[in-house]
């Protein structure tokens, strides 16, 4: 099945109230598609959309919450009669040394970025196989592909994420699914702010980098490369030409940083490619 031309879509997109989301829902509402939006707040989603809502289901879901999440897509289908992308989207950043952070703070963040996921594949990718067509976009990062100091939990869900995702397109691909890693540089939304950022209290002062980088990127709001309006337009396009590699890089200091990952896993590889085979079993 390919996106559907002759009837409004469907779309249910996670974390709508701010960012990438949030624009997401406004350009697929005024296209005239569907857009099942899940949020923490749905007052604050309906606070922050300027559009025309007629086509719009608000739904406050805990994407913690397996039950919820399946009810969320039940009602879903159920308003829409049917479903054809799902967008999981919601994150947030976390900054400290990895030795600072806690047991709690990880399962937080994999509860969100990966179980929430998860959650949201378990509820939808029948529908989608059944039906022979559907798209999925699973929302990472340039930090799902590259880390750096400060960063390692974040970066933790969001390899976590691209680590399923590939092994979903792979799945998936046999029944007309098509499955899309999004991938963002720095953009100007919420996301760098002490609304949506964790910034737990520093338990060391071992890492002096570490405070100045949160301190530039605190700096750095409002001055992020990516514009969310451009990215969130991409983002449909890529879908609804269904065209396209598995990885959608969006911004070029995310490319830059891709690129740079990139050499540096060659230049390793290169280097273990003598010594790789010396654990194998002799022939
Ligand atoms: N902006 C960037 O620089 C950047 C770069 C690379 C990747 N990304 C990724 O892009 C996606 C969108 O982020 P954004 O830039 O639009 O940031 P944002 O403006 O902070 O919006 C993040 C959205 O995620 C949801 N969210 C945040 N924390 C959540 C939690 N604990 N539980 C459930 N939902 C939560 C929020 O949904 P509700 O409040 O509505 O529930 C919010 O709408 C995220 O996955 C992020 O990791 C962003």
């Amino acid at each position: 099945m390919t996106f559907p031309a002759d009837r409004p879509a469907t779309w249910f997109v996670t974390g709508t109230s701010r960012g990438l989301g949030l624009e997401l829902v406004r350009q697929l509402l005024e296209r005239g598609d569907n857009v099942a939006a899940t949020t923490r707040s749905t007052d604050r989603l309906l606070r922050a959309l300027d559009a025309d809502t007629t086509r719009l289901l608000p739904l406050a879901v805990d994407l913690r919450d397996e039950a919820a999440v399946a009810q969320a897509v039940r009602n879903t289908t159920e308003r829409f009669g049917g479903l054809d992308v799902v967008v999981n989207n919601a994150g947030y950043g976390y900054l400290a040394a990895v030795e600072e952070t806690t047991d709690r703070d990880v399962r937080d963040m994999l509860d969100v970025q990966v179980i929430g996921v998860w959650n949201v594949l378990r509820a939808t990718l029948p529908i989608l196989r059944e039906q022979r067509g559907g798209h999925v976009v699973n929302v990472s990062s340039v930090l799902g592909l590259t880390s750096v100091p400060g960063w390692g939990l974040y970066c933790a869900g969001k390899y976590a994420l691209e680590g399923l995702t590939e092994a979903l397109a792979a799945e998936v691909a046999e029944f007309g699914v098509k499955v899309t890693i999004v991938e963002p540089g720095y953009f100007r939304t919420d996301f760098l702010t002490t609304d949506s950022l964790a910034l737990p209290h520093a338990t060391t002062a071992a890492y002096p980098a570490i405070r100045e980088m949160v301190e530039n990127h605190l700096a750095l709001q409002g001055n992020q490369l990516g514009d969310p309006v451009r990215g969130a337009r991409l983002m449909i396009e890529r879908v609804v030409s269904g065209e396209g590699p598995l990885r959608q890089i969006l911004g070029s200091d995310s490319h830059a940083y891709a690129t740079a990952k990139v050499q540096a896993l060659r230049a390793n590889l290169d280097a273990a490619a003598r010594t790789a085979s010396a654990s194998d079993f002799p022939a």
